[in-house]
């Protein structure tokens, strides 16, 4: 496992944006897994600088995304501003200003009629595309994957689960409330890969940022693996692993 630590925001989103596109450049049909939260925003800003300026090609690339809430989701052709689905972030952040065809792009389906259904399809599409070549990942505060919560099994799949208080709490403050949307209108059950699936993934890059995440990312790192931190289930991957931090992050390692 390689930890990466740089001073600031900027840096840490820099090095794990040219991690990204060294897949891209190597393997131009690379699967990538992709994540969402308030961290890969500015990972997802250089990855569009590079494509714009120095002509990164998404032609082939094939996405898929961890997690959406379920309730949520988006016409792509008729995004409305009050939506705060990950599909509706996904496309403002990156897909829309990368040459990414349609097709490609992977996003659970949060208004799927049938999610069972919809996460038995899901995962066998990721295998029909031959698997994930990078997965990116954030650090949710309660040491969370996608959105694998505390006692998520290790070994899960694709599923629909309960967001926790603190999840809540959290991603209210960070998306829904900016955008002026009531706490009780928030989703609180959401579609996700699992950690079983995460660990299928043949390399993966988390970044993580702010010392408010220091404990948390000292015990995925350094703590026992357990269900109850479930990116704590890095230490089980077998592949390339990157951790890119900022100092904030590492303070506690
Ligand atoms: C959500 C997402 C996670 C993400 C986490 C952290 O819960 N489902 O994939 O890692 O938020 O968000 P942030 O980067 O805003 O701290």
């Amino acid at each position: 496992m390689d930890i990466i630590i740089r001073e600031n925001y900027k840096l840490m989103s820099k090095y794990a944006a040219e991690i990204i596109a060294g897949y891209v450049r190597s393997k131009p049909d690379c699967v990538l897994g992709l994540a969402t939260g308030s961290t890969p925003i500015g990972t997802y800003q250089e990855l569009v600088r590079m494509h714009r300026e120095e002509g990164l090609d998404f032609s082939q690339v094939k996405t898929f995304n961890l997690d959406e809430y379920l309730g949520a989701g988006i016409d792509l052709e008729k995004p409305y501003p009050m939506d705060q689905s990950y599909a509706r972030f996904m496309h403002e952040e990156l897909l829309k200003n990368i040459n990414i065809k349609k097709e490609n792009i992977h996003i659970p389906d949060g208004r799927t009629k049938d999610p069972k259904k919809f996460c038995i399809w899901y995962e066998e599409e990721i295998k029909k595309a031959g698997g994930i070549d990078l997965q990116l990942l954030g650090l949710g505060g309660d040491g969370h994957w996608g959105f694998n919560e505390p006692g998520s099994s290790l070994g899960s799949r694709t599923r629909v689960v309960v967001l926790t208080q603190q999840t809540l709490d959290d991603n209210y403050e960070a998306f829904y409330k900016k955008a002026n949307i009531e706490r009780s209108e928030m989703p609180h059950f959401a579609i996700t890969m699992g950690i079983g699936t995460i660990l299928e993934a043949r390399n993966i890059l988390m970044i993580v940022n702010g010392a408010r995440k220091a404990d948390m990312v000292a015990k995925c790192l350094e703590g026992p693996i357990t269900s109850q931190i479930t990116a704590s289930a890095i230490q089980l991957h077998g592949g390339e692993i990157s951790v890119v931090l900022d100092e904030g992050a590492a303070s506690k390692l």
